[in-house]
């Protein structure tokens, strides 16, 4: 089984041909970086034009360096949400004049569930595993109790883990995108010089927040009067030295909460473009060692937005038979559940 899968939602144009066993057959992605660095984020206009611009060419290449032709695919699968609709459209468009044309099946994927599903594709992870979902929009603990089938113990309440990283990189000019930047500055940072309060330390519950730990951030840099690199630096430090620790002490008592519910689940895993953050992986890795869970990320590459996880979750989609019509509509909000837990 193989099958195309199309990535457009925010500012990554990609698409891939994965099997079903799991090989990546092909994958051609241009980050649109360049394009938005002036505006210091992402101009969702500016990106939808990008996409439309580039996807066909892409797609060609990944046929040419698979040396498949059209035929030989399954099934075409475009993420259609969440995301910037105008990107989302030019995706899914595109992907159901390819079904239309070659009469295969289309699957329209939740962006989120392509993250979520992506260590099946590169570790096998068996269902049901608890998810640590981290990327720019999106900051949730969740059970994966199977394709389409999610359980949400806690989200953010206010900034999603990857929005932080961003517009801490911007108060402290470390430029864009955000996350990588403040990363790379806090490896040359002490990042015990400067403190900031834990998130939600001691509450119930295993909600999220980082509105107040930016905000800190932000007094704590304008209070600074000529502030160096080495600032810069330690500041970044200590800001991810906090995020670990916070997303540390969440996703532990989301694991409690996760072996209650399901006895026989043994792993973490981590996901979206945060989790390609190396000090994030090493903290995942000691908590669910804690806890005697096996903690699985997959390689940051597929971490941060990628097609190859599109069709992946498109192969799983097709093996259960859940394909969609032509006339599924593009969803600028599509959560993959509803908060039903407070612990
Ligand atoms: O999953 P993703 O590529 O796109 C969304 O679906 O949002 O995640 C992008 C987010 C951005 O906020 C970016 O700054 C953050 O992931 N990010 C990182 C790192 N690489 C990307 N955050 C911290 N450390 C990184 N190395
Ligand atoms: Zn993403």
């Amino acid at each position: 089984m193989i099958v195309l899968g199309i990535e457009t939602s925010c500012d990554e144009t990609a698409a891939a041909l994965v099997d079903g066993e799991c090989r990546i057959l092909s994958h051609a992605l241009l980050s649109q970086t360049e394009a938005h660095r002036r505006y210091g984020g992402v101009v969702p206009e500016i990106a939808a034009r990008s996409h439309l611009s580039h996807l066909d060419s892409l797609i060609a290449q990944c046929f040419r360096e698979a040396k498949l032709d059209f035929d030989s695919v399954d099934g075409i699968a475009a993420t259609c949400g969440p995301g910037l609709i105008g990107g989302v459209m030019v995706g899914a468009l595109t992907a159901k004049a390819f079904a239309l044309a070659l009469d295969k099946p289309f699957l329209a994927i939740n962006h989120l569930e392509a993250h979520a599903l992506t260590p099946r594709l590169t570790n096998n992870v068996e269902f049901p595993y608890l998810l640590l979902l981290v990327s720019g929009g999106h900051c949730q603990l969740l059970a994966v109790e199977g394709v389409g089938k999610y359980k949400l113990y806690g989200t953010t309440r206010d900034d999603a883990v990857g929005e932080a990283f961003d517009k801490v990189a911007k108060l402290l000019d470390l430029g864009f995108p955000g996350g990588p930047a403040v990363e790379k500055a806090a490896l040359k940072g002490d990042a015990k010089r400067f403190d900031f309060p834990l998130p939600l330390q001691g509450q119930k519950g295993v909600d999220f927040s980082f509105s107040g730990l930016k905000t800190s951030v932000r007094h704590l840099v304008h209070g600074m009067k000529n502030i160096t690199a080495q600032d810069k630096a330690d500041i970044a430090a200590a800001f991810q030295r906090i995020v670990c620790a916070s997303l540390a002490e969440r996703t532990s008592r989301a694991i409690q909460l996760f072996k209650d519910d399901y006895p026989s689940g043994k792993t973490l895993v981590a996901a979206g473009g945060v989790a390609s953050n190396d000090a994030l992986r090493q903290t995942l890795e000691a908590t669910a060692a804690k806890n005697g869970l096996t903690c699985v990320v997959p390689p940051p590459a597929l971490c941060t937005d990628n097609a190859a996880m599109v069709a992946w979750a498109g192969i799983e989609k097709l093996r259960l038979g859940l394909t969609d019509t032509l006339d599924f509509a593009p969803r600028p909000r599509w959560p993959l559940a509803i908060q039903d837990v407070v612990a």
